[in-house]
């Protein structure tokens, strides 16, 4: 039983959806496939073991910034007492978020805490361990695409909401991909709401490399499984000991990519097409980016999106920043 609201997103994470842009992205030169499909329940599973290497900077990163600047967040969050709706976007296990929700109760603060997530299994982790740790607070999950929660979040405007985009989830979106999503965040704002969104920083090639080519093999295996899930849903035959995952990050744009190389000239066949996917050896397929910024470069996508940023809030290394913004006008 679902123990949270479903919504209406099941045409684009359909079998159909999923099965044509696999499709679409290996027959493309060069090939590529979509990282949002990395998020079934194992993917979310093995993801939640990435963010607890000590490699993987980030969380520990927008943790130190919750856990030091909580009263400074909560503050610039709300000065006035009255209600909001916190409303976070691709909330996983929301154990950062925690730290927050604990501290906005002990001020007294009303507020319900909305997370939106693409993998029910992560949503009722997080409703769950919510209901534990913090029964006082009032939670709705919503399962789904956050593309296609923003009718949902629309329909929010009885209190100021807060968005939280954490977790440097922008960075998984190209340039023209993040105006876009923000365009529409844009669109499902007031005059007073807020949008909270964790950057990670341009930094040492070395210290990005380690997090995302990791000794562990979590990220491997992170990437693999999304071979693995095309061979579950779809019924190919994909060997991922037949593909090498490997980052690559180019410092002066600061995009870390991700693919995975063909080790071998190989056929895989494509049932529900009646089509087989041909790679050359070393062939790479591109999986995901990671896009690192630097301070100008969030000041132009808030610019450029119709935004202004209110206040940064960094870690004391300067790896990250959660960046808080307001609308134009
Ligand atoms: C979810 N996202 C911000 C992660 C990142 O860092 O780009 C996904 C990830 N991929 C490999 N490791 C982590």
């Amino acid at each position: 039983m679902k123990d949270f609201k479903q919504q209406e997103h099941v045409d684009v994470m359909s079998m159909t959806g999923f099965a044509e842009d696999v499709l679409k992205g290996l027959s493309a030169k060069p090939k590529y496939l979509l990282s949002k499909y990395f998020y079934d329940d194992e993917g979310s599973r093995i993801f939640q073991q990435i963010m607890q290497m000590p490699e993987y900077y980030l969380t520990d990163c927008e943790m130190e910034i919750f856990k030091t600047q909580k009263q400074d967040i909560f503050a610039s969050f709300s000065n006035d007492g009255r209600p909001f709706d916190l409303i976070e976007l691709g909330a996983g296990d929301g154990l950062k978020t925690i730290v927050l929700l604990e501290h906005f109760l002990t001020q007294q603060a009303t507020f319900e805490y909305l997370p939106i997530d693409i993998s029910e299994e992560a949503l009722r982790n997080l409703t769950a361990s919510i209901k534990t740790k913090l029964p006082s607070l009032s939670i709705k999950g919503m399962a789904g695409d956050y593309f296609q929660m923003m009718e949902t979040i629309n329909q929010y405007d009885h209190h100021k909401k807060i968005l939280l985009f954490l977790g440097s989830n922008i960075g998984n979106f190209n340039e023209d991909e993040a105006n876009d999503f923000l365009q529409k965040l844009r669109s499902v704002m007031q005059k007073n709401d807020l949008l909270f969104i964790g950057f990670d920083m341009k930094k040492d090639s070395e210290i990005i490399l380690k997090a995302y080519n990791d000794s562990h093999g979590y990220t491997a295996q992170f990437n693999l499984n999304l071979l693995l899930r095309i061979n579950r849903e779809l019924g190919t035959d994909f060997r991922p000991d037949y593909f090498r995952h490997k980052e690559i990050y180019n410092a002066q744009t600061g995009t870390a990519k991700s693919y995975l190389f063909s080790l071998e000239k190989q056929a895989v066949i494509f049932p529900e097409f009646n089509e087989s996917l041909f790679f050359e050896k070393g062939e790479p397929v591109f999986m995901e980016m990671s896009q690192k910024y630097d301070a100008e470069m969030i000041n132009t996508l808030a610019e450029q999106a119709g935004f202004k940023v209110v206040r940064n809030f960094h870690d004391s290394r300067q790896y990250y920043v959660n960046s808080l913004w307001k609308l134009i006008k």
